[in-house]
């Protein structure tokens, strides 16, 4: 079921509590779609990374190859929350040098260090670092498969696009209401004699200033729109689920399934891991007992997400043959 979604699908999230499987799913699954043919991406954006420790191997901040790399097809990238918020403030820092005037270098210099701590900057930079993986992702993969962060963050990390689009076109409304007003102010002292100075006249510097943060907005708002077109694609991107049957990941699912559908993005899985295993003594049978009444108010509140259910292996899974065995439970 879940390699059904996968094959479907350009864009796959998995997302769910720490340890319930995020990555060892998330890498299973590209694994099949590699050895299918499809190229696939591993994109981790948990700051608790683990996509190394499972395939055995150092990934890091740039796109790598997992395991044997199936003839290039399977890589995988951790991205390095810092390290993008201190790209993205650098970037973000050296447009505003440019655009303001040059006495206030410093202020900008001490508003750039009071952002890399505020809230919301760390997540606007992941949030960035996605968009571009989404895009370029598409063209050189056939999936990518984000492997999130714990469910809150993820949740507010989807919603993000929207707000943010929102903020921008706020933002140029207020510009453009300013402008029209200096133009009107502009056009009174034209009036009184500056007219005379007729169209070869320079352009105003604050108005060229003007123009391009305009620019800049629009761009970051377009491409933000973009990302967001994408995950509220059913057709295109879905979102997976993953939890244990336990009763704090059921009820924590069911939110993040609803805030999830708030957005808009469509959730195509439930992924039920590390079931007891049956037939194996009377404490697992126990344990299987309370797994299914935990089941059971899943079922009943998202009963049309398909559920897919994994058992508990005697081992980890570490290493990409444990990974290939593990994969073909899906
Ligand atoms: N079905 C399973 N059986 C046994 N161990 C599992 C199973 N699924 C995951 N694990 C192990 O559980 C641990 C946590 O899995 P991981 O995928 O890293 O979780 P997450 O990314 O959600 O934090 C890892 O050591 C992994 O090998
Ligand atoms: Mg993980």
């Amino acid at each position: 079921m879940l390699l059904n979604l996968a094959t479907r699908r350009r864009v796959l999230f998995l997302g769910g509590k720490g340890g319930v499987g995020k990555t060892t799913v998330a890498s299973a699954l590209a694994l099949s779609a590699a050895r299918e043919g499809r190229r696939a991406l591993v994109v981790s954006t948990d700051p608790a990374h683990n996509l190394g420790h499972l395939w055995d191997q150092r990934v890091g901040d740039r796109v790598t190859r997992l395991g044997d790399g199936a003839d290039g097809r399977l890589c995988g990238i951790e991205i390095d929350p810092d390290a993008t918020t201190d790209q993205h403030l650098r970037d973000v820092g050296r447009t505003l040098r440019r655009l303001m005037p040059e006495n206030l270098a410093g202020e900008v210099d001490k508003h750039m260090e009071l952002s890399r701590r505020s809230p919301g900057t760390h997540e606007a930079a992941v949030l960035e670092r996605m968009t571009e993986l989404v895009e370029t992702g598409r063209e050189e993969f056939d999936l990518v498969v984000f492997d999130t962060a714990p469910s809150g963050h993820t949740a507010r990390l989807m919603a993000l696009p929207e707000l943010m689009t929102a903020w921008t076109d706020g933002l140029l409304a207020r510009r453009e209401k300013s402008q029209r007003l200096g133009a009107a102010m502009r056009g009174l002292e034209g009036d009184r004699g500056r007219s005379v100075l007729g169209s070869s006249a320079p352009r105003d510097p604050v108005e060229e200033r003007d123009e391009e943060i305009r620019a800049i907005l629009l761009r970051r708002r377009d491409r933000l729109a973009g990302l967001r077109e994408v995950l509220t694609d059913a057709e295109e991107a879905s979102f997976a689920i993953v939890l244990a049957a336990e009763r704090l990941p059921v009820l924590e699912s069911i939110s993040l399934h609803e805030e999830l559908t708030r957005t808009g993005v469509d959730v195509g899985a439930l992924v039920v891991n590390k079931r007891s295993p049956s037939g194996r003594g009377d404490f697992l049978a126990r344990r299987r007992a309370v797994e299914e009444e935990h089941l059971a108010t899943l079922r009943a509140a998202l009963p049309d997400v398909p559920l897919q259910q994994i058992p508990l292996g005697e081992e980890d899974v570490v290493g990409p043959a444990a990974l290939e065995r593990f994969a073909r439970q899906l």
